[in-house]
């Protein structure tokens, strides 16, 4: 047994669900919620959820998410799984998984930046 892959085993879990594909590398100058694995499995690491019924968070309005976040949490929106969810959050946890998924970019965006990456790969010079 290699010793230095034990020493990084607890650096690569962060908690995330084995078959979540992972942030996009560098995107993202916010840093990752402790809790995100708690979210990942319906909204994705990235804010794109995979599975229908689940509405994509990548790139929504942040005051908008927080807002949603607390009104599950009171009661005053309701949705059992999300109530659940949020239900053992603090505040801060619920600030930071705004922020990071308001920062993720959209599908669309997306899209249009792996154009532009092309364009930029097979332009001229
Ligand atoms: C079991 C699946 C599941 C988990 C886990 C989950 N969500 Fe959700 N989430 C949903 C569904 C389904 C909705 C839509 C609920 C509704 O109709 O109000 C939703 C709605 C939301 C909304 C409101 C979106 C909008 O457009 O109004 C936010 C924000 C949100 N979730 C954030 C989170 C965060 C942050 C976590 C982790 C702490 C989390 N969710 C965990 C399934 C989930």
């Amino acid at each position: 047994m290699n010793p230095r892959a034990l020493m990084l085993a607890p650096l690569l879990g962060l908690g995330l669900s084995a078959c979540s594909p992972g942030a996009p590398a560098g995107a993202a100058p916010i840093e990752r919620p402790a809790q995100l694995g708690m979210c990942a499995s319906c909204h994705g690491v990235d804010g794109i959820a995979f599975a229908p019924g689940n509405p994509h968070l990548a790139g929504q309005d942040e005051a908008y998410l927080r807002l949603s976040l607390q009104k599950y949490k009171s009661g005053e929106r309701r949705h059992p799984p999300m109530q659940a969810v949020v239900g053992a959050l603090q505040d801060a946890d619920l600030d930071a998984l705004a922020r990071w998924y308001a920062s993720q970019p959209r599908q669309g965006q997306r899209a249009a930046a792996a154009e532009a990456a092309d364009a930029d790969s097979g332009g001229a010079n």
